[in-house]
């Protein structure tokens, strides 16, 4: 049986969910070497960036697979959407050696309660079974905690860097994720992007707004550099300090 965690990685825009997912997927799977260990890596944004952090292309999404059932639904009435629907879904999961990748696409509105929307979400959730770690990149703020995609995880790494806003939006987040009633098991607070000689600094003004920050990644000329050149983040050196600090958050959460 595989363990079913799922992993979210949330935050304000540009603090770094992606380069984080896409990193802690290769830390994890170091950390677990020879224990036949699967992931999956959702890409839950919009504005997909993960397949290329990951050095991986991809065709279609979950989006445009709910686009046209929606539409056959509309035409025939009797469509049985979940056997289409898994039967579709397999097939656009990308799959490297030791992870796969499914990306979301255009999200659903957030009143969208329809049933084919229902019946998606079930099988997205079933799918979290058959694989040890799930890690889904976050598009940024908020309206994945209302749109459910969030709702039921393990652990919520809140991404936040040397702004105000980010730790008002790890605020926001954790209000909401009470409010709804969200089953997010931890919830956990990761500053990015820190200069040197920050970290008490980050760390205080955090706990003035009641967030304890519990784990620091420092700022990494190599990650703007990758990104620049697109050459995907999980090739950062073992010893780059971003991955060292991607390092001690696998550890935490395996
Ligand atoms: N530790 C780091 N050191 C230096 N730069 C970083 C670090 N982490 C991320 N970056 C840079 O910050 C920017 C945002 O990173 P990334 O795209 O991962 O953030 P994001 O939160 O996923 O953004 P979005 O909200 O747009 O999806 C990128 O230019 C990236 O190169
Ligand atoms: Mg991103």
């Amino acid at each position: 049986m595989r363990k079913g965690k799922i992993i979210a990685v949330a935050g304000k825009g540009g603090t770094g969910k992606t380069a984080i997912s896409a990193r802690l997927i290769t830390e994890i799977l170091k950390l677990a070497a020879g224990q036949d260990v699967c992931i999956l890596a959702v890409d839950a944004d919009a504005d997909s960036n993960l397949p290329e952090a990951l050095g991986m292309s991809y065709n279609k999404t979950a989006g445009d697979i709910r686009e046209s059932l929606l539409e056959d639904k509309h035409r025939d009435v009797t469509l049985d959407v979940r056997s289409q629907f898994e039967g579709k879904i397999a097939a656009i999961i990308e799959e490297e050696e030791q992870y796969d990748l499914l990306v979301m696409g255009r999200p659903e509105g957030p009143g969208c309660y329809c049933p084919v929307n229902h019946i998606i979400r079930m099988i997205i959730d079933t799918l979290t079974k058959n694989y040890d770690y799930t890690i889904i990149d976050c598009e940024a703020g908020l309206e994945h905690l209302s749109r459910r995609t969030t709702r039921d995880v393990d652990v919520m790494l809140v991404v936040l860097d040397t702004t105000l806003k980010s730790i008002k939006t790890a605020l926001r987040l954790r209000r909401i994720a009470e409010e709804i009633d969200a089953d997010v098991k931890q919830m956990m607070n990761i500053a990015n992007k820190i200069p040197e000689g920050m970290e008490a600094m980050i760390i205080e003004e955090a706990k003035k707004y009641g967030l304890t920050i519990e784990e620091i990644i420092p700022f990494d000329p190599l990650i703007p550099e990758y990104d620049f050149k697109g050459v995907p983040i999980v090739d950062l050196p073992d010893d780059a300090p971003s991955v060292i600090g991607i390092r001690r958050i696998a550890r935490a959460i395996m």
